[in-house]
């Protein structure tokens, strides 16, 4: 063997190696990116009011604060997973641009909606828990055509669907119709999934009827029972679900019981704190399907 050819082999072996790791470094690369992209896509949890969302907030690890006008964003981990939590404040408008603020800003992978509501269903007690097979807004009407000095009669509205097109909603009768935006299915079936470790009440699929309204009528809230099937109503759940929906970002409402004036239940906010325990439990289920796909 002459040394040219020991020299042309050993050249080869080194060219050979320094080309493999380059390559296995490649794919440990990717590899890791791929992880990395996925871990840096929180899940995040609305609240709108501090003992909404200060609670779980508490429940974080590693947190740090960020806000964004009165959004306030807890960062933290559940499990070494990334998990915000978002004060939003209360009423639709708050947690539409919340919403839109947190999905620019952050990425998230999931959004949970969650609080407290008042009861449309005589079934329904206080400490229940509705998940949202889907949310409503319930705000969203056109009235009767009047004239002057012939009234008005809220049971004579319709509903009015804002996404039907981008015509004008008050004469295009497409729009007139209801729109459910549908919970998500993978948030649902963790919701589920853990429904057990709830021994406070029930927990039901259900739908979230939305509005900046208190409703206090009855025969209002029989009537939005009967018209739009409305298990409860809140004020945040459907502005969130449109801006999910409108960013293609997976969404779930769950809430609470704290009132239901259909049943004399009266208001409770320790139901605030109970929701909580709860969703925290559907987010660790949701992680661990998640991390073990
Ligand atoms: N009607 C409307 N909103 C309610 N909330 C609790 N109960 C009701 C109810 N009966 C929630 C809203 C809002 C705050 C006033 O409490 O979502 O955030």
């Amino acid at each position: 063997m002459n040394t040219l050819f020991v020299r042309r082999n050993t050249l080869l072996a080194i060219i050979s190696i320094l080309f493999l790791s380059v390559l296995s470094g490649c794919t440990s690369g990717a590899q890791s990116e791929t992880s990395d992209e996925k871990a840096q896509r929180p899940i995040m949890v609305q609240g709108p009011m501090p003992i909404e969302a200060e609670k779980f907030a508490e429940r974080l690890e590693n947190v740090k604060e960020e806000k964004s006008g009165s959004f306030v964003f807890y960062i933290g981990t559940v499990d070494d997973y990334p998990v915000i939590v978002a004060k939003t404040g209360k009423g639709m408008e708050n947690t539409a641009a919340a919403t839109a603020v947190a999905i620019e800003r952050y990425n998230p992978i999931a959004i949970i909606n969650q609080g407290t509501s008042g009861g449309h269903d005589p079934n329904l007690n206080v400490f229940d828990i509705v998940l949202g097979e889907r949310t409503v807004n319930i705000g969203s009407m056109k009235t009767a055509d009047k004239d002057e000095n012939e009234g008005m009669n809220p049971t004579d509205w319709i509903p009015m669907d804002l996404m039907a097109s981008e015509g004008s909603a008050g004469e295009d009768p497409d729009a007139e119709k209801i729109r459910y935006f549908e919970g998500d299915k993978d948030l649902l079936a963790a919701a589920n999934a853990v429904k057990d470790t709830y021994s406070e009440g029930k927990v039901v699929e259900g739908t979230i009827g939305s509005a900046d309204l208190w409703n206090n009528e009855v025969d209002r809230i029989n009537w939005f029972h009967e018209n739009y099937g409305t298990s409860v109503e809140e004020m945040e759940g459907a502005a969130g679900a449109q801006i999910a929906k409108e960013y293609d970002v997976p969404y779930l409402g769950i809430r609470i019981l704290s009132n239901n004036k259909v049943n004399d239940g009266q208001y409770n906010p320790d139901t605030a704190a109970s929701n909580q325990e709860y969703v925290y439990e559907v987010v660790k289920e949701y992680i661990s399907e998640m991390t073990a796909e």
